[in-house]
């Protein structure tokens, strides 16, 4: 939060959203739906490839601002197992992107401390893609700040079958497959993102209300934001608006926030306490 608030200029609005900010209560981990690039190039009479590129300067202002911020994880969908139906100049056209963002964006990601994981079936990937991909996560493989994973050839459900299936191989070599019990905790362990707590806040641009296939597992207990912001025109701004949203809510993972028989949206804290405390 610190960094963060160093970086902008005081007075500014960005300034006053990351002031009001609770750095107590910050998501430890975001994970975004970034959407709405071929809408972006669309309006603008422009190919669908042309929303790509400009969706590339957003990907960079969101990790610096949430490492800046403290966020702990940050996971951007940019490619999912289901992407490659699309036309194949638009699917190379990714593949460069994402290998000039890498090649572009190392210093950014030193400077900030930032950390690369993929997540996803990398294996499908053109070699080059991988090649840039694996030289940046070595070279990032130290840095001690904000892990952020790019979803690359990812789907939830291929994530739980590669999981299960990753789950069944060991206990075949280890003997133990006739008395394997599976339980959350060895599925949750065995997922890609098993080094990573799971995501408290997921944003999806572009105003559509679909999960798309994007960490089913993990996003059980996640607070949804929509925005109807494309992500081409995704800003700083909008990043802080999303997370004070995500501070006004109250999460309960099935429990009850307040004693039962105050009104809806009643919460008991500190401060309507005082009344109370003063009378007494
Ligand atoms: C969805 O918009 C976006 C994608 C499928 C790709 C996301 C890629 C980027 C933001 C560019 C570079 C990424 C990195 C990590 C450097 P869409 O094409 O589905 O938009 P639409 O719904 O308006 O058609």
């Amino acid at each position: 939060m610190k960094a963060l608030l160093e970086s902008l200029r005081p007075g500014d609005k960005d300034s006053e959203l990351a002031r009001a900010i609770d750095p107590a209560r910050l998501p430890e981990h975001i994970a975004i739906i970034m959407d709405g690039n071929g809408r972006w190039a669309g309006r603008r009479f422009l190919p669908r490839v042309a929303g790509h590129k400009a969706g590339v300067a957003p990907v960079r202002v969101t990790a610096e601002t949430c490492a800046r911020l403290g966020v702990k994880v940050l996971t951007l969908f940019a490619f999912s197992v289901e992407n490659w139906k699309r036309p194949r100049h638009e699917v190379e056209t990714l593949w460069r992107l994402l290998r000039y963002y890498l090649k572009q964006e190392l210093p950014t990601l030193q400077k900030n401390d930032i950390r690369l994981q993929v997540i996803g079936r990398v294996d499908a990937l053109p070699l080059e893609v991988r090649r840039e991909l694996d030289a940046t996560i070595d070279a990032t493989f130290s840095n001690r700040g904000m892990v952020l994973n790019l979803a690359i050839n990812y789907g939830g459900r291929a994530e739980i079958v590669d999981a299960v299936n990753s789950i069944l191989d060991m206990a075949r070599l280890d003997g133990s497959i006739h008395t394997l019990k599976m339980d959350e905790d060895l599925i949750a362990t065995s997922l890609y993102t098993a080094s990573c707590p799971d995501p408290d806040l997921l944003i999806r641009t572009s105003g559509e209300m679909r999960i798309s296939n994007f960490l089913l597992w993990q996003i059980a207990y996640a607070e949804l934001y929509v925005t109807e912001t494309l992500w081409p025109d995704f800003t700083r701004t909008d990043l802080l608006l999303a997370v004070l949203e995500y501070q006004k809510r109250d999460r309960r993972y099935g429990g009850l926030s307040a004693p039962r028989g105050l009104p809806a949206g009643v919460t008991i804290n500190e401060e309507s306490l005082q009344p109370a405390l003063r009378e007494s």
